[in-house]
């Protein structure tokens, strides 16, 4: 069988990432461009600067790629891009420029789901094992799905509010940690102790989520401590959030996995970066003899080398779009029945 090269492209929100994934497994090259340190200085993205910034550099970035892969567009056999979900400015520029190579380059335009690219960090360099469960926990979700397998998703639970790492970039924010918060909280919660009385998050029977009461105890304890004039412990405060978090995380995680009678877990998303949810799960999983698979931490965060991955299933199964694929800022997964 001829090895496919699928070119994956990027930008739903302050990453412009180009990669070349060789059979949806292995990267031959990526470039990851961040605005990270321009967006700081506002305390988080601005969409426009974002879309105009990505409107400078993809070019450039679609050209490294191909020269650090010493490669030329003959080599593709096909384009993946993420359509959706992310900010509209920035995704059009990735769409647009996956549509216009497509159309020039004749080759198949591939639309990939940005939450399918994040679960399909676990498949670089280190194949799915199916079934599994996947823990998916970014800026925007937080859901637990089952997979029997590739590009198969069954929801069987997610938040009722607020997505995890939205809370993290909140509690950041309010205890004056500069964007994105949620690596430095994390950082901190180890450094500190488990001393502040903060409410369990929802603890029911469902595999649903619910993050927002935790996140509003945290702000109004921030707030009735400066009007005491009280000194916030950032790093115990930090700790208890966290354990929070991960607790009720794992909790679900892992009655998910008896339930479905599954043992094989991964994590996707940005917070599946995070240390203590990574430790405890780890430590759970090896109790009771789960394979947990992590994504290294480059992929994590955003980056193409995701979505090129995710991509090279969706090519396989014919999931190729025409020459006028449209940016979706809120499209879901398209989940099948449990
Ligand atoms: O997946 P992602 O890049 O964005 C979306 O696709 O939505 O995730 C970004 C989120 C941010 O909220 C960021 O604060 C959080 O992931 N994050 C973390 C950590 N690293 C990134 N949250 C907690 N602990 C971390 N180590
Ligand atoms: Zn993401």
């Amino acid at each position: 069988m001829n090895d496919v090269y699928i070119l994956g492209i990027e930008t739903s929100c302050d990453e412009t990432s180009v990669s070349i994934v060789k059979n949806g497994v292995e990267e031959i090259a990526t470039v990851v461009l961040s605005q990270m340190d321009i967006h700081s200085n506002y305390g988080g993205v601005v969409p426009e600067i974002a879309s105009r910034m990505h409107v400078e550099s993809i070019t450039i970035v679609i050209e490294e790629t191909l020269k650090k892969a010493n490669m030329s567009m003959d080599d593709i056999d096909a384009i993946a891009v993420t359509y959706a979900p992310g900010l509209i400015g920035c995704l059009l520029i990735g769409v647009t420029a996956a549509s216009t190579l497509s159309y020039i380059y004749n080759k198949p335009l591939v639309p990939v789901h940005h939450i399918i690219g994040h679960i399909y960090a676990n498949n670089l360099n280190q194949r799915l094992k199916f079934p599994l469960i996947s823990l998916v926990v970014s800026g925007g979700h937080t859901e637990l799905l089952y997979m029997d397998k590739d590009y198969s998703f069954k929801k069987i639970g997610g938040t009722l509010d607020d997505a995890v790492g939205e809370v993290y970039d909140k509690v950041a924010r309010v205890i004056d940690v500069p964007y994105p918060g949620g690596p430095i909280v994390d950082k901190m919660a180890h450094q500190g102790e488990d001393n502040y009385n903060l409410p369990l998050p929802l603890d029911d029977n469902t595999y649903n989520f619910s993050f927002s009461g935790l996140k509003s105890a945290v702000i109004n304890l921030v707030h009735n401590e400066e009007q005491r004039g009280n000194k916030i412990k950032k790093e115990d405060l930090s700790c208890s959030f966290q354990n929070r978090v991960v607790n009720i995380l794992s909790k679900k995680t892992m009655k998910a996995l008896k339930e479905y009678k599954v043992n094989n877990l991964i994590i996707a998303g940005g917070v599946s970066a995070n240390k203590g949810l990574r430790e405890k799960l780890q430590q759970l999983c090896q109790k009771n003899n789960i394979n947990l698979s992590v994504p290294e931490i480059k992929y994590c965060t955003d980056n193409a080398a995701m979505i090129a991955s995710a991509g090279y299933y969706a090519y396989k199964l014919g999931i190729i779009s025409d020459i006028d694929l449209k940016a979706k800022p809120n499209e879901d997964i398209i989940y099948n029945d449990i």
